[in-house]
Order: C-alpha cells, then sequence, then structure tokens
C-alpha cells in the first residue's frame, strides 16, 4: 500500500493544517487548517446552511470563477458527517468554490427540501450524501432540468439518472475487513470452537449497509455453516440485526434484547460484529450493563469515531475499519472540477489527479436502478489498539492526549 503523502507533508510542515498533500486536477496543494470538524457538543442539527467561501476564493487565483458547490449531508448527530462536510468544504473553498453545506437532522423531507433550496439558489454541481437513497429521485429531476451535475457522495443515490458518478470508499471490502479480522482473532481455521457471534448492522435505507453486511457475512458464513461459529439469536439476515438510522440507542437496546434472551444464562458471546462505530458504541454499552460474562467480547466497528477510538485505547472495542475521509473529500473536488471543466471523467482521472492514495475506479459494482453509476473507490484501513498511531496520528488525522485518547484534527 502506498504511503500517504499527508503524513509526509504534515511530518515536515506543522500538525495543524492537515488533508494535504493530495495532488489534484489544478495542481495545487490543498491545505488548510480551517476544518471545522463540529465538537460532540455541536451535534444538533439546525438543518441550517452554511454559506461561505468568499473569504477564501478572494485569497486564491480564483479559477473557479465564481461558480458555487452544494452539498447536502444526512446529519450532525452520526460523527463522520461532520468531517465529510468540513472536508468537502475546505477542499472547494481552497480551490476557490463558493460553498453552500447543508446538514439535514437525518430527517428525509428536510434533506428534500434542503436539496430545493441548493437547486433554487443555483448552484454548478451538487454533491449528495442521501439520507435515505430511495427518496430523492423527483428531487434530483429537478436538479437534471436545471443542468446541475450530482455527485453522489459515499451512499448511493438509487432509482434517479440525475447523477453521473458516485465516490465512496469500496464499501463491500470494508465488511469483508470486518469479517477476515474476527476470523483471524479466532483462528478459525485452526481453534476447535464453537465460538459464538452476533450481528449488528446499518440503516435499510442506506445502500451502504447491505454491502458492508454481506462483505462480513460472505468470510463468515463458511464457518456458521460448519458450525465452528453458532449464532444464538439465530438472527443472520440483514434484516433481522438491520439498525434503522445507525442509530446507537436503537443498537444498544436490540443489544440488550438479545443478552437477556439467549446469554442470560451464562452463555459466552465471543463476537459482537458491527458494521459501524455508531452501532458498536450502542452494542459496546450495552455489553457493559447486560452481559454476564467476563470475556473480553470481540466487537468490529467502522468510521474510527472519538467515542469508538477511546473504546479501542480502553479496551472495550477491538478495531474499527477507517476511511480517510479527507481523501474522499479530495476525490470529490477534482471529479468536480473535470465536471465542471466539461469533461466525461473516467479511469484516467486518477492518473491524472496524481492522488496520493488509493482509489479504483469501477463500472461494474454500483446499479442504482437506472444503471451503473462509475463510481471511484478509496480502500478502508483496519484500525486497532496497536497501528492506531501510525494509521491515524502519524498521519495527522488526530491528536492525541496526554491519557492516550485520540482526538480528530480540526
Ligand atoms: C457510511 C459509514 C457510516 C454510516 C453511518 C454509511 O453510509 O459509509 O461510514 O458509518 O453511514 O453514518
Amino acid at each position: 500500500m502506498k504511503k500517504k503523502l499527508v503524513s509526509a507533508v504534515l511530518a515536515s510542515v506543522m500538525a495543524a493544517s492537515l488533508l494535504a498533500g493530495c495532488g489534484s486536477a489544478a495542481g495545487t496543494a490543498k491545505t488548510g487548517a480551517s476544518a471545522e470538524t463540529a465538537s460532540s457538543e455541536e451535534t444538533a442539527d439546525t438543518a441550517d446552511t452554511e454559506e461561505s467561501g468568499e473569504e477564501a476564493a478572494e485569497e486564491t487565483a480564483a479559477p473557479a470563477g465564481g461558480q458555487t458547490v452544494g452539498i447536502a449531508m444526512p446529519t450532525k448527530s452520526l460523527e463522520r458527517w461532520n468531517r465529510d462536510g468540513s472536508y468537502l468544504q475546505e477542499q472547494f473553498e481552497s480551490k476557490g468554490y463558493k460553498v453552500e453545506l447543508t446538514y439535514s437532522d437525518n430527517k428525509i423531507d428536510q434533506q428534500v427540501k434542503d436539496i430545493e433550496g441548493l437547486i433554487a439558489d443555483n448552484v454548478n454541481i451538487l454533491v449528495v450524501a442521501a439520507i435515505d437513497g430511495e427518496s430523492l429521485s423527483q428531487v434530483l429531476a429537478l436538479a437534471k432540468e436545471a443542468n446541475i451535475p450530482v455527485i453522489s457522495y459515499d451512499r448511493l443515490i438509487m432509482n434517479t439518472d440525475a447523477i453521473s458518478y458516485y465516490v465512496s470508499f469500496d464499501n463491500y471490502t470494508v465488511g469483508k475487513l470486518q469479517g477476515e479480522f474476527v476470523r483471524d482473532q479466532l483462528d478459525l481455521d485452526n481453534a476447535a470452537g464453537p465460538f459464538n457471534i452476533e450481528f449488528t448492522a446499518g440503516d435499510p435505507a442506506d445502500n451502504n449497509a447491505g454491502f458492508f453486511f454481506n462483505g462480513a457475512y460472505d468470510v463468515l458464513k463458511p464457518y456458521i455453516d460448519d458450525g465452528k461459529l453458532v449464532v444464538p439469536s439465530g438472527q443472520t439476515s440483514f434484516n433481522q440485526v438491520a439498525t434503522a438510522q445507525w442509530d446507537t440507542a436503537k443498537a444498544m437496546s436490540r443489544f440488550q434484547n438479545i443478552l437477556g434472551s439467549y446469554y442470560s444464562d451464562g452463555t459466552q458471546l465471543d463476537v459482537a460484529l458491527c458494521s459501524n462505530d455508531s452501532t458498536a458504541l450502542g452494542v459496546t454499552q450495552a455489553i457493559g450493563s447486560d452481559y454476564a460474562g467476563s470475556n473480553s467480547v470481540i466487537i468490529t466497528g467502522q468510521d474510527g469515531d472519538e467515542a469508538n477510538l477511546a473504546n479501542i485505547v480502553d479496551g472495550k472495542q477491538t478495531m474499527t475499519v477507517y476511511k480517510a475521509v479527507a481523501n474522499e473529500a479530495v476525490a470529490t473536488l477534482d471529479l468536480a472540477v473535470a465536471i465542471l471543466n466539461g469533461e466525461t471523467p473516467d479511469a484516467g482521472l486518477i492518473a491524472s489527479a496524481g492522488w496520493d492514495f488509493e482509489c479504483a475506479y469501477d463500472t461494474a459494482s454500483y446499479d442504482n436502478g437506472t444503471g451503473i453509476i462509475p463510481s471511484y473507490l478509496l480502500v478502508p484501513t483496519v484500525v486497532t489498539g496497536d497501528n492506531m498511531d501510525a494509521e491515524l496520528v502519524d498521519t495527522g488525522y488526530y491528536t492525541k492526549d496526554d491519557q492516550g485518547y485520540l482526538h480528530p484534527v480540526g
């Protein structure tokens, strides 16, 4: 795997101005210490629109010619989207674009209204991370009518021909890494077993959630089939283990029920396979309060949320799959610039952009119901207590405090 240039930049420059060093279509460094990653207190969504960018436009050569990017994020209540919004805003502003950024409080109607507002404001391009991938067809038809290109960000938007590209991480691989981690931790190919496992997946309205679950389940299914892994609850289908809105409290209460029903007799739980960190947080809380056993349960996650990294430091969560959303923002910027320049980007964008992170151009995996959506897929990384410093701190994404806990830079 390529070494992230961002780490070299940070090492040699300064910790405060991260997110830099990624080659871009326009060829200048994308830096900025101004990323405003919302603090944990700032999680209440206001569904407001933050307009900014004028200062940045004045400071740069303004190659963007006064163009505006409309960015629709799902919610501030799930930590990562705060980082995405900040990184995207910073990237576009550093190239002289104006940015309108909306958060929709995980409310589908609100996101439709927010996108209507961005269209009414004549944004030149839309970057949308959908709350419900199935609910944006109508509003995005308006974008298409207005000739506003749409990039589907992180989550594939379904049943609309208004989107031209998808930028995400390889979602199936996220789950696969979780499954392989469990397989290796338990040494399933050699150990006698049996081991007990329970699954917690994400929001059925999020197209990613099935990819994550299937990626993990496909690795573990052979061991379930031969009895080395046992699922005492019997809940092995995506719909049985899904968590509406990826909600921590919902994941917790479902898991409390599982523990109460299937483990209160002293049955040992070995693994809680959770698709992401918000659900892992709820499951960890349930295990903390309602699990009678004294073994340490293997718990997986995804994202590198602050509370989950603290749990990894404290030995309460075992791993997370980290996705460098700073790089996802860089890929989105360069794709958007190419689209706005009238190009039809393809695999060549990856070479011409000169990114220092891995990315695949995929024209097979993501069909949104209207056909395959060409996708730029970045590569996720397993993070544990052992490589946390190397992957997250040395690369400049997080700082480490005196107690050994990590905090996102921003
Ligand atoms: C993202 C994950 C995130 C989840 C909940 C998914 O679409 O890909 O990174 O954990 O949403 O926010």
